[in-house]
């Protein structure tokens, strides 16, 4: 079995009782302690016993998610709900009781976390889908754990444009099922009810009109494999019910005919309609809705990871261009390239990355004039990156004291946190998109509270 890394922080006294225990146990389950700057993407345990103070540690260790931390509280009754709420909303991954014969769970925890987290980082996913943003990189944990840890049937919700028939084909791909079968795509909005849903069922030759032939339908094609339902909110209300049995029972008949086949296969759904609303409006099913809604997973609209729009541009030009490699880009398009909206999302900005690739030509960067007319700011498209919503919390702070130093020191905090996050931690980058220097960023950084150290660990 490899090794499992996580770093450890702890809050208590060096002489509590729990403290070394804890550590011992980790060990003792195979888990190799660190420090948190030792281990920046591995998990961390933080041993507390304050909520307060817990809380402030989590804000610093898990930079907005990236960094999972386990939050165990060494002193009975541990902490009340209230708190580990506070806890999560924090950014902690998880918040337990500390009691000795929780070891076990606590080893398994840490591993599967990092089980998740190699999968996101291989291959398999990054040549597939790109973005290093801490919002897509919760998703994928999310789709990643479903997909290679569970059997469970998985609704992905998104606007258009998000990647959902991208994440339901590398689910297939990650499902670790022995002998697995095809993944089988149908679109719900072509499916004819007129047809008795022979699309999923299959016919007999001559059970209707048209039927010259004997065909198998989605139910016999995916048998072993995965069955993605796309746009499954619009399946008609009949299918809707033939569609649960399948799914209840296993079995099914083709169309003309009265024997049972046996079937079993992931089902995935995808929609960009709001199927909860639509199962209360009685428009979906409320019972198939409870049943393909096993694991639903919203994969975020373009707009909620900025920090992907450059990488992502860069992706498809490359893959537009292979002869010629990745092509840098003026600041100017860059600006263009996040200020602009993308109300289709990924498919928004791939297709602005082909008319772009179309214009561009040479081996330097991208300019403002490969950018096509129609693409073009407008006055108003360039304004607005919404630095009026300072004024909340610029009021806020005058109303408690705050003058103009500590108001424009608070900005370039979060100025630098953002970049940084946005920059998936990389120093280099987030000083660049800023405009300062390295080392002008790092300064910024040491000037912040220390990270946590780790604690002494001895058995
Ligand atoms: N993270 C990503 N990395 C690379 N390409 C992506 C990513 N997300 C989406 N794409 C690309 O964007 C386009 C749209 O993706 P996809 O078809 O999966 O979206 P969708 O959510 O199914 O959209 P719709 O609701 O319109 O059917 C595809 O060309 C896909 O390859
Ligand atoms: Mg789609």
């Amino acid at each position: 079995m490899n090794m499992t890394r996580a770093s450890f922080v702890s809050q208590v006294d060096a002489d509590h009782r729990t403290a070394g225990m804890v550590g011992a146990a980790l060990t003792a389950g195979g888990i190799t302690l660190a420090t948190p700057q030792e281990a920046p993407d591995d998990p961390c345990v933080l041993l507390a016993d304050d909520v307060s103070a817990a809380c402030a540690a989590v804000r610093t260790l898990s930079r907005r998610g990236w960094r999972r931390v386990l939050a165990l509280f060494v002193d009975p009754p541990g902490p009340t709900p209230a708190d580990a709420w506070l806890l999560l909303a924090a950014g902690a991954a998880d918040v337990l009781a500390w009691e000795p014969d929780r070891a076990g769970d606590v080893v398994a925890k840490l591993r599967r976390w990092v089980q998740v987290d190699e999968l996101v980082d291989s291959p398999d996913v990054t040549a597939r889908l790109v973005g290093r943003s801490p919002v897509w990189r919760a998703t994928l944990r999310r789709v990643v754990e479903v997909a290679r840890f569970t059997a469970a049937p998985l609704l992905l919700t998104g606007e258009s444009g998000t990647g959902k028939e991208l994440v339901a084909r590398l689910v297939h791909e990650l499902d670790p099922r022995p002998a697995k079968g095809d993944l089988v795509v149908v679109d719900c909005t072509t499916v004819v009810p007129t047809l008795s849903g022979s699309e999923f069922f299959g016919h007999e030759r001559g059970a209707f009109t048209g039927a010259v032939s004997a065909r198998d339908g989605a139910f016999a094609l995916a048998n072993r494999g995965t069955l993605f339902l796309d746009e499954v909110g619009e399946l008609p209300v009949e299918l809707q019910s033939e569609l649960l049995r399948v799914v209840q029972e296993g079995t099914y008949k083709r169309v003309g005919s009265n024997t049972w086949h046996p079937t079993s296969f992931r089902l995935i759904c995808a929609t960009n309609r709001n199927l909860a609303e639509e199962q209360s409006a009685g428009r979906f099913r409320r019972d198939l809705y409870y049943r393909i809604a096993a694991a639903t997973i919203r994969l975020p609209p373009l707009r909620e990871r900025p920090g992907d729009m450059l990488p992502l541009f860069e992706y498809f030009l490359a893959e537009l261009r292979p002869q010629q490699g990745v092509p840098g880009l003026d600041p100017v398009v860059r600006e263009l390239l996040l200020a602009r909206g993308y109300p289709g999302n990924v498919r928004d900005l791939r297709q602005l990355a082909q008319r772009v690739s179309n214009r561009h030509v040479g081996t330097g960067p991208v300019t403002a004039g490969d950018i096509p007319e129609e693409d073009r700011p407008t006055a108003d498209t360039v304004t607005g990156w919404g630095a009026d919503d300072f004024d909340e919390p610029i009021r806020r702070g005058l109303n408690s004291g705050r003058g103009l130093r500590e108001l424009r020191e608070a900005a370039a905090d979060a100025a630098v946190r953002v970049a940084i996050e946005e920059a998936g931690g990389n120093l280099r980058q987030a000083a660049a998109r800023l405009g300062v220097t390295d080392r002008a960023l790092q300064m910024r950084r040491a000037g912040w509270r220390e990270e946590p150290t780790l604690a002494a660990v001895d058995g």
